[in-house]
């Protein structure tokens, strides 16, 4: 593969970056993950404009601007012949002696590769466990933080599952890497609203738009496993797997343990926007 670091695209076995980097020693440093459907990129200015605030947020800002963000982008799928897959973007502060205090005077890294996948295949459905919530208070930030989801999920696969949903204070959070969505038995669309404990997803902001223009009904609010476990339909959004049903939840089945039909619509106008 060839990768983007810092101005240059190099085969991916000489992109070096310092091992004082504090991506490397604080997780001091933020990303973002867009799809590529038939050699387009999805919700480009949506993934801009979230990785603008990350930084924002962080006390840094754009390393390049949104038009060179976007040339790069094209240049990568380019260089690599992307026709189905993801790109990934990092931003951190950069390198500098060790030390809590940001420093004075360091130059941001930026790294962008991509990876060629299947996203559009007929989805089976997911099996999730549900997991105390220990990540920090600022999940809206998109940092690359990710130990504690990483760990989630590795509690999953321990379980024979496939995926983890976090609680805190008895209500879902988010997926380990996606936004959790149920079905109410009256077709009512319910997520979690927007705030600091979960990450604002751009998918999730696509799916609501069409299933508002599909006049399906919509609660943003929170709600509990027992919620789910009862619900029609239940199902996750990410950037590079669109709409994915949930077919049980901590053992017990949802829509008889297949895929339901909300969630399938939403995968398929969504791919159908993208193309
Ligand atoms: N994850 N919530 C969390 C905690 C996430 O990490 C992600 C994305 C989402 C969905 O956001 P979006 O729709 O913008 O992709 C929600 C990416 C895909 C990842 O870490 O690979």
């Amino acid at each position: 593969r060839t990768v983007y670091l810092n101005g240059a695209y190099v085969p991916e076995e000489e992109a070096k970056v310092s091992v004082f980097d504090r991506g490397f020693l604080f997780a001091d440093g933020v990303y973002e993950v867009t799809a590529v459907l038939d050699g387009k990129i999805a919700e480009f200015e949506g993934h801009v404009a979230r990785l603008k605030r990350s930084l924002g947020e962080l006390g840094m800002s754009m390393p390049v601007d949104s038009d060179e963000l976007l040339a790069i982008h094209h240049e990568l799928i380019k260089r690599n012949n992307l026709q189905e897959g993801a790109i990934y973007l990092q931003v951190t502060r950069g390198a500098a002696d060790r030390d809590f205090v940001f420093p004075k005077e360091a130059t941001q890294t930026l790294v962008l590769f991509t990876q060629a996948k299947d996203l559009t295949s007929e989805k089976a459905g997911i099996k999730v466990i549900s997991i105390p919530d220990i990540r920090w208070g600022r999940r809206d930030i998109k940092t690359v933080q990710l130990l504690a989801p990483s760990m989630g999920k590795m509690m999953a696969k321990a379980e024979g599952k496939d995926d983890a949903w976090m609680v805190e204070d008895g209500f879902v959070t988010e997926g380990t890497s996606n936004n959790a969505y149920i079905v109410t038995k009256n077709g009512k669309i319910i997520t979690r609203n927007l705030s600091n404990s979960i990450l604002h997803g751009i998918t999730r902001a696509a799916v609501l738009r069409l299933a508002a223009e599909l006049d399906m009904e919509i609660e943003e609010r929170p709600f509990t496993i027992a919620e789910a476990q009862d619900a029609a339909e239940a199902f996750i959004t990410a950037a590079t797997i669109f709409v994915c049903p949930v077919v049980e939840i901590d053992g017990a089945a949802i829509n008889n343990g297949v895929p339901g039909p909300i969630s399938k619509r939403l995968n398929d106008v969504y791919i159908e926007e993208a193309r």
